[in-house]
């Protein structure tokens, strides 16, 4: 069995700056070539090696086992600023008691209300929208699904400067998040625009979240929202007498984590989503014979979700053609085997949902957007991995699914969303994947 130096480098290696000019000329196509290479393969980034791990069940191993291959490396570094020893960020050692104390926010039996936030919300929004006006999809669907994440989370009880500050503050930490994680640690203190307003938007959030929970331990009195859930939360591992609730100051980090990793992800989502349609009209066509039908029953609810069938494949088949979550790292925190080699504690891994979902030895035309693929049996369900895997896996994926499907099915059946160009569909540099430009003009459906 070999060290680190057995595994292929991938191509592309320039000296003292390694991987990083083939990263940012078209990150997208370099890590989907790398599988060529093997199962691992190693990218320099400056001094520090990062070894991608291409092959599903190797993945799978590495996810599973996350008390070897714990949180760490430079996004879990910068998002640990933002979002504290919050669910997504906190090491190993924390995880286990705050996925219990937050595991009810995430129950089945809070769906229903959390679907009709989601329905109503978006009513609202299409309400607004007026034919033949062009809107850039990624912004309206981030101003939407961040209004949900806050109606979510904090019922009907945030005064509207508030909740206007605090999509202004997700703006701004979204927007200054990559620059961030990319710029070197000596150089992320320079006070340029950009960081200093990232600081002040982060800063801001949690003041704001502190304060929403201030007020509620003021107030005394039940909300049935995921703020409620949580502030009841307890751990029946920890008990006695009635277990551990979760602190001020985890609970911030628990809300400013769901608000940031929550709706950015989404959007997203719906937006290519949206774009893939307006690029397929023969699925379009069959998504709105499926909507009309479920409306000639009534509205769009909770209880309707499992009739959007074609709806659900559509965003299962978006989240494979463009995960959110196209990288993360973990850390080695003992000298582990990994497939053929054993690696020193401290090495950094990689995963990349976007590589393991393009492989073409896995799923067959794997550029093209084929929902109905999920309906065959023998698709690689194991090569799937949107939300992760392991106990790490995303604790809002039914959230995040019931969501999607829920908006795109109010969305259709109101509304087309046209072409205005016939540039391809491009992808911004960003912690997550989002469409870059995408602008698409509104045509109401008769
Ligand atoms: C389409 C939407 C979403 C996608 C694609 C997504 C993707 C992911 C992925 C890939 C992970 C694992 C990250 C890793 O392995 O390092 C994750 C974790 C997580 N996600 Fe999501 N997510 C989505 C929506 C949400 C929503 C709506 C929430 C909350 C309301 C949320 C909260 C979290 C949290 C707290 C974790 C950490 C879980 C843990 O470590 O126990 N996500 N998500």
């Amino acid at each position: 069995m070999g060290g680190i130096a057995s595994i292929p480098l991938a191509p592309g290696c320039v000296p003292l700056v390694g991987h990083a000019p083939a990263l940012v000329r078209d990150p997208l196509r370099f890590i989907a070539s790398l599988p060529d290479r093997g199962d691992l393969v190693q990218l320099r980034l400056g001094p520090r090696t990062v070894v991608m791990v291409c092959d599903p069940d190797l993945l799978r191993h590495v996810l599973v086992h996350d008390d070897a291959f714990d949180k760490g490396g430079p996004l879990f570094e910068r998002l640990r600023e933002v979002l504290g020893n919050g669910l997504g960020t906190c090491p190993h050692s924390l995880h286990r008691r705050q996925r219990r104390l937050c595991r009810p926010g995430f129950d089945g039996e809070r769906f229903p209300g959390y679907a009709a936030a989601m329905t109503g919300l978006t009513e609202e929004t299409v309400n607004g929208w007026r034919d033949g006006r062009i809107i850039d999809v990624l912004d309206e669907m981030t101003t939407l699904t961040a209004r949900i994440a806050l109606a979510t989370m904090f019922s009907a009880s945030l005064p509207a400067s508030l909740t206007q500050e605090m999509l202004r503050d997700l703006g701004d930490i979204m927007g200054g998040l990559i620059r961030q994680v990319i710029t070197p640690a000596s150089l992320a203190r320079v006070p340029t625009l950009s960081a200093l307003r990232y600081r002040r938007a982060r800063l801001h959030l949690r003041a704001s979240v502190e304060t929403i929970i201030a007020a509620r331990r003021r107030d005394g009195s039940d909300h049935d929202d995921l703020l409620g859930t949580l502030m009841d939360a307890r751990d029946p591992e920890t008990a006695p007498p009635d277990g551990q609730v979760l602190s001020d100051e985890e609970l911030t980090d628990q809300v400013v984590t769901f608000f940031v990793t929550g709706a950015d992800p989404i959007s997203s989502t719906l937006a290519f989503a949206l774009a893939l349609l307006a690029d397929a009209p023969g699925v379009e066509r069959r998504l709105h014979e499926e909507v009309d039908r479920v409306r000639a029953q009534g509205p769009i609810t909770f209880e309707r979700l499992p009739l959007l069938e074609l709806a659900g494949r559509v965003i299962t088949e978006t989240l494979r053609l463009y995960p959110p979550g196209w990288l993360f790292t973990r850390i080695l925190t003992v000298d582990s085997e990994i497939g053929p080699a054993r690696l020193p504690a401290g090495a950094m891994i990689a995963y990349s949902p976007y590589l393991i979902h393009r492989r073409p030895d896995l799923y067959e035309a794997p550029d093209d957007f084929r929902p109905d693929r999920w309906q065959d049996p023998h698709v690689p369900r194991n090569a799937y991995l949107p939300f992760g895997a392991g106990a790490r896996r995303c604790i809002g994926e039914h959230f995040a699914r019931t969501e999607a499907v829920l908006v795109l099915a109010e969305i259709t059946a109101r509304w087309r969303l046209l072409p205005v160009t016939e540039r391809p569909l491009r992808c911004a540099l960003s912690t997550t994947l989002r469409p870059a430009h995408l602008r698409l003009r509104l045509a109401e459906r008769a």
